[in-house]
């Protein structure tokens, strides 16, 4: 990765060639594993990065409808379109109608409420909460108590064993339960902890899509994650899904901003920049310091880099460099193309990053950028009068 200043900052890049080897490595793992490929494009829905996206998976897994109608116009050939969220309105069914090829329901009242809403090729799957917990926060714990998220595998069992017939209609299971996650060691023992509860209602269904969650250019070994989908495929005959986002598209993203202030407070030097934690809004919500290219652990010149916003808390930490800021200097925030502009807002009327995509060549195109005409619609307009 290197700084051009040819940008207008703040900018977000997508690195094309970053993306097709992020990309190739799900491929492959998926073909080892004889996995269908899907992405879930909550982490990113740039049309750069779909368009690689597109040539390297079986589907979409998407959360709502706005996302289902993206795909739909965008990209979908031949590939499959999920749906998999806690809220499906029957709306939503009868306007995708046939060209939804799977729908997840979170819970048996859902389906109770849908089930006469969907087309007869849509195949429908349940989300179980295998109740087994990876995740430290449980602001991303999906398994966490009192979770809304999937049916808990326990009760499943024990409403199938009086009532067989509460699965009547259905054809799949769902589940995901980490975030992060760069050992397969969690999926393994989830998946053998879901054969030992429901081994007959496995026996049942026809698939599995066994979520996101897990970073695999983070991860050594994949032989626990081929184990994984093999007590499916192989003990049970189902075919099996895995829907990654952010291993498809964290690497691949930048932010580049420019300092436009230095100033001292108590005993350290601020930089204001050109972008803002609203930009990444992850930064905020995890309280993680991104990390940004050409930072040294000791570096002469250390500066708090900061953003643009009126919130007191819109600082990115603490950094250090071996050569000192000016006002005009380029930094490049490196690892944000998931969750990053999907969440971005427009807190204090500033403007979202400029996209732009370095193609494989290394040439830049600029794609996109945010104007004030729409931040204006958001409001509802300029044509009301305001007396
Ligand atoms: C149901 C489901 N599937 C897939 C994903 C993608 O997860 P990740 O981006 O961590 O791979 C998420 C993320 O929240 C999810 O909720």
């Amino acid at each position: 990765m290197t700084l051009t200043n040819e940008l207008e900052t703040p900018a977000f890049v997508t690195d094309e060639k970053v993306l097709q080897k992020d990309l190739a490595l799900l491929r492959d793992v998926a073909d080892q594993a004889s996995c269908k490929l899907l992405y879930s494009p909550k982490a990113s829905v740039l049309s750069t990065v779909l368009q690689n996206i597109v040539r390297q998976v079986d589907g979409f897994a998407c959360s709502s409808p706005y996302e289902l109608r993206l795909l739909d116009q965008l990209c979908i050939g031949t590939r499959s379109l999920h749906l998999v969220s806690p809220l499906i309105k029957s709306e939503t069914l009868a306007a995708f109608g046939d060209r939804l090829d799977y729908l997840t329901v979170n819970s048996l009242s859902q389906w109770d409420f849908l089930r006469d809403s969907v087309s007869p090729p849509t195949s429908v799957g349940l989300r179980l909460n295998p109740q087994l917990s990876f995740v430290r926060d449980a602001r991303y714990d999906p398994c966490r108590q009192q979770s809304k998220l999937g049916v808990p595998m326990s009760k499943l069992a024990d409403l199938v064993a009086t009532d067989p017939a509460v699965l009547r209609g259905i054809t799949g299971l769902h589940f995901h339960n980490n975030c992060d996650g760069a050992d397969f060691g969690n999926l393994l023992t989830t998946a053998r902890h879901i054969q030992s509860v429901i081994p007959d209602i496995l026996h049942q269904v026809d698939w599995i899509n066994i979520g996101g969650g897990y970073m695999f250019d983070l991860a050594s070994d994949y032989m626990d994650f081929y184990e994984a989908v093999a007590i499916f495929r192989e003990g049970f005959g189902l075919e099996v899904f895995m829907e990654p986002g952010a291993a498809a598209v964290r690497r691949c993203g930048t932010i580049e901003a420019t300092v436009h202030d230095i100033f001292g407070s108590d005993d350290t030097l601020i930089a204001i920049l050109d972008t803002t934690v609203n930009h990444m809004s992850e930064v905020f919500e995890f309280q993680f310091e991104p990390d940004v290219l050409g930072h040294i652990d000791g570096g002469l010149h250390s500066y708090t880099l900061a953003g643009c916003t009126c919130l007191a808390g819109d600082v990115f930490g603490h950094y250090s460099f071996d050569k000192p800021l000016v006002i005009g200097s380029r930094l490049m925030f490196l690892n944000m193309g998931a969750y990053t502009l999907s969440k971005a807002h427009r807190f204090n009327g500033v403007a979202l990053p400029t996209i732009y995509r370095r193609r494989l060549d290394g040439s830049l195109d600029k794609v996109g950028a945010d104007s004030f005409d729409e931040f204006a619609q958001h409001t509802g307009g300029t044509n009301v009068a305001v007396a």
